[in-house]
């Protein structure tokens, strides 16, 4: 198996470009989670804040824990949180199979585009589960699995009705499965 690649900070432009605001606007996804301003929520794989930034807005008596295995990343989202004056939000180092968060403290969870490059996704999914509280809400953005000029390679791909078997095994429950736009999805789960 060829390993997966991790997305390169030297090209974050494209994660915080105008473009990709037109394909998903973060405050339109915001609108679609059952989030709620005092939750405490983990943005993982955070990468350069993209989706951290409105979350810390949103969450204004809540917190944010926003990780990342790059550290690169976890600068550019500090960089962008300082920019933006919010101060509720806690970034962590994290591993590739290890999420250093306690269990059962998360309300909710994100992982944008991140189960793509994960070594093993399943893993971080079980991860992911063991800090969110009972109830509490996954979200998971991934590429539609097929052949496209843009995004990841094929192989580091996972489809609709691969991530549904691999949340339903970990014992997620499903809650919602929408096209973003014509290339990604999102799905909502709860533990
Ligand atoms: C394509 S970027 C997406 C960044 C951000 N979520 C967004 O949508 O703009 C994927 C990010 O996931 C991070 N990542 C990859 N594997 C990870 C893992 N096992 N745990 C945490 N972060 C990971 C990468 O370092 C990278 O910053």
């Amino acid at each position: 198996m060829t390993p997966k690649v991790k997305f390169d900070p030297n090209d974050n432009d494209i994660l915080v470009s105008r473009e990709r605001r037109q394909l998903i606007d973060p405050s339109r996804l915001i609108s679609l989670l059952p989030i709620m301003s005092h939750h405490w929520v983990a943005d993982i794989g955070c990468g350069p804040g993209y989706f951290s930034i409105p979350l810390a807005k949103y969450l204004f008596d809540g917190k944010l824990f926003a990780l990342d295995v790059q550290k690169e990343m976890l600068d550019a989202t500090q960089k962008a949180l300082k920019a933006a004056r919010l101060t509720n939000t806690e970034l962590i180092l994290s591993k590739e199979t290890k999420i250093p968060i306690e269990d059962e403290v998360l309300d909710g969870a994100i992982t944008s585009f991140v189960l793509q490059e994960a070594s093993r996704p399943s893993v971080l999914l079980k991860e992911a589960k063991r800090c969110l509280k009972k109830s509490g809400w996954l979200i998971i953005l991934e590429w539609h699995k097929r052949e496209m000029d843009e995004g990841p390679p094929l192989s580091q791909r996972i489809s609709e009705d691969e991530l549904r078997k691999m949340t339903d095994k970990l014992g997620f429950r499903f809650r919602a499965l929408r096209n973003l736009n014509s290339s990604q999805y999102m799905m909502l789960v709860r533990k």
